[in-house]
């Protein structure tokens, strides 16, 4: 069987090693965050979903063999191959990702092929919700594609960093793409207010004033005041605590310019359904940090914690960051996201104190 893996890029070895506790497999082909593998196993994506993944950001099955892009006709071919394997029934997408192919054509021009060929034989084509997904992947002059059922898909579509840049409106920074696919990946439950600690510039608070929060950001640092006012955030820059009700109500986003290792409250009145931590520091330090927050948080408040691998063992990292956080919090997950670097995202649920823990149980 032969399978299409997308994998983290910072973290290779890791990657490779959680691909290996589900089966031994051997890579066709592969480029920077992905590889094609061979693989015995005929369930390797099933069980690797029940594993609960870190490295692996999405894998999908593919048809037998690859067609070379030195072929003459290999468009062609490839057509009458995804035709072969897709179902009489239903709408279709097509999605095309090349992997430094450097085809004569691109990936879009291949989707608009292969698509305008499906519609001129009456087939359906929804970009949105299709029933099946038909997809090729260009990788190293080889052309692999697969057909899969669109909503038995663990992630709907192949090609994250794509799918992210076109859908993603003004971001402050590159960061914002951190939350915006955790947001995604975690099924974050909407709350009130949220505390973004290391905020600056922006990019996070402006992905959760998207998502209806309340923001306290804090940060020595500045935030992108500008921006905010020009989409009617109205910004409130606090030298100092506590931070009132009233602030909160009349304000969408308030920045506490401060480090956040010397705050110890934000106010009596302040209770936050989400914490935020993009700190640049070590797991422990970090948490630590964080800790000092609790008073401000309702049970069962969630925390996005961005774990900094400062070098590649990450494996000791996600120890360090479970053991500063337990008997605090519930770890729900730990994913390597598409946008993260040299780091992972962790999503847990504040446990509350004695009383709140026991209404968790
Ligand atoms: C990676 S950046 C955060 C980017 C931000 N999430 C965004 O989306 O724009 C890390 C930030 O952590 C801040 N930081 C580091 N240590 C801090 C501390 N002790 N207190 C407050 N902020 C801190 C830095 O000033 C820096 O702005």
């Amino acid at each position: 069987m032969l399978y299409f893996a997308i994998t983290s890029n910072s973290f290779r070895k890791s990657s490779i090693d959680e691909l290996n506790k589900i089966s031994r497999f051997k890579i066709l082909d592969e480029f920077i965050n992905s590889m094609v593998i061979e693989s015995e196993e005929v369930d390797f994506v099933g069980k690797l979903i029940r594993n609960g993944p870190i490295f692996i950001y999405n894998m999908v099955f593919l048809q037998e063999g690859a067609v070379k892009i030195t072929e003459e006709d290999y468009l062609e071919i490839l057509y009458q191959k995804l035709h072969l394997a897709l179902p009489k029934e239903g709408s279709l997408k097509i999605e095309c990702v090349d992997l430094n192919c450097k085809t004569s054509y691109s990936a879009k021009e291949i989707e608009i092929f292969m698509g305008e060929r499906l519609e001129a034989e009456g087939r359906a084509v929804d970009l949105k919700s299709p029933d099946h997904l038909a997809y090729v992947i260009m990788v190293n002059g080889h052309c692999y594609s697969g057909v899969s059922e669109f909503g038995r898909l663990w992630k709907k579509f192949i090609e994250p960093e794509r799918h992210y840049h076109t859908n993603t409106k003004y971001p402050i920074s590159r960061s914002e793409l951190k939350l915006i696919q955790a947001f995604d990946e975690f099924k974050v439950r909407q709350g009130a207010i949220a505390i973004d600690l290391g905020a600056a510039p922006g990019g996070w608070s402006n992905c959760l004033l998207r998502n209806k929060y309340k923001v306290i950001a804090i940060d020595n640092g500045l935030l992108e005041y500008e921006k905010f006012k020009s989409n009617n955030i109205k910004v409130r820059v606090s030298e100092s605590l506590p931070i009132n009700t009233p602030d909160i109500k009349i304000n969408d986003l308030i920045h506490v310019k401060s480090n956040a290792r010397e705050i110890s409250d934000l106010g009596e009145g302040i209770k936050a359904d989400l914490i935020l931590n993009d700190m640049n520091m070590e797991p422990e330090a970090s948490v630590s940090i964080l800790l000092n927050f609790l008073r401000n948080l309702n049970p069962g408040a969630g925390l996005i914690l961005t774990i900094k691998c400062i070098n590649r063992k990450a494996e000791l990292h996600i120890r360090k960051a479970e053991k500063a956080l337990s008997g605090k919090f519930k770890i729900i997950s730990i994913r390597c996201l598409p946008a993260n670097r040299q780091e992972l995202t962790l999503y847990a649920s504040y446990l509350g104190d004695g009383k709140s823990a026991e209404i968790q149980k």
